[in-house]
């Protein structure tokens, strides 16, 4: 049987890096991806002395980019197994304050680029659908708990993620036909960069580890083709389960 490949975008740190490192060590060919190239670099030769690593530098806001990441997969590979749709950005504000160019660059990145890279890559997963049939080939989308339960300042972000969602649910009914499946992954603030700003106020050892997240991912990865996870929330210990 062929090896199984993988695309995590946002790899070079947090969340999309502690799920590079759990699939290379479960035996993933990887392609990386981020928009700051000494950063991805690093990440790629830390994992290449375990697996083969392809780091592909780009902007998920730029649509050339989104097509030329799948396109640089298409060509290493051939096939895809797991397309984990990490990278994203989040901003915080009141709706009554929010700058409509801060609220169409998360939506672009975090909704319209994960869109767009599904798309592109649909026809490689379908392929490696078909050569690891009893697995099927799997999209996981890093949503967030903002897209289940709103919360204040998060109403861009938590749409985004929303929106999300409801794309992976389509993408499942479309494609499982062809073994493709897709599963949106719903954390509360996970301890990375982009929840530095809530450090002071949560204190970090309340929030929940990458690792917790990219658990998660390799047990998505280990289900049948016939079964389905339309989304997962992973909520953090305490007294509210709803909140972020
Ligand atoms: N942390 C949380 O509490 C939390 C909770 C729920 C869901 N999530 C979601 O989980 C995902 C990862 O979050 P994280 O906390 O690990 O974030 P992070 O620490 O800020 O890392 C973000 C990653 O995405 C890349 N990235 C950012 N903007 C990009 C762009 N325009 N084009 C390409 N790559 C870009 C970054 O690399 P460069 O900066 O070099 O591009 C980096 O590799 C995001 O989708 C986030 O919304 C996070």
């Amino acid at each position: 049987m062929s090896r199984r490949t993988a695309l995590v975008t946002g790899a070079s740190r947090g969340i999309g890096l502690g799920i590079a490192q759990r699939l290379a060590a479960a035996g993933y060919a990887l392609t990386l991806s981020a928009r700051r190239e000494e950063p991805l670099l690093r990440a790629a030769s830390e994992l290449a002395g375990e697996t083969e690593v392809a780091p592909v530098v780009g902007n998920l806001a730029t649509e050339d980019d989104v097509r030329q990441l799948a396109t640089a997969h298409e060509e290493r590979f051939g096939s895809l197994d797991l397309l984990v749709l990490n990278g994203g950005v989040g901003s915080a504000g009141p709706v009554a304050e929010m700058k409509m160019k801060t609220y169409d660059l998360m939506l672009n990145i975090n909704l319209r680029a994960q869109f767009l890279l599904i798309q592109q890559c649909l026809p490689m997963l379908r392929k490696g659908a078909v050569a690891h049939s009893s697995h099927g080939a799997k999209i996981v989308a890093l949503a967030s708990i903002t897209g289940v339960a709103g919360e204040p300042n998060l109403a861009a972000y938590g749409a985004s993620k929303a929106g999300l969602i409801s794309l992976c649910e389509t993408v499942t009914l479309e494609e499982s036909t062809h073994g493709v499946t897709a599963t949106a992954l719903s954390p509360g603030y996970v301890d990375t960069d982009m929840t530095e700003w809530k450090r002071e106020e949560l204190g970090r050892e309340s929030m929940l580890s990458t690792s917790d997240v990219a658990e998660l991912v390799l047990a998505i990865t280990r289900l049948s083709a016939r079964a389905v996870v339309p989304n997962m929330v992973l909520t953090r210990a305490g007294e509210q389960i709803w909140r972020a």
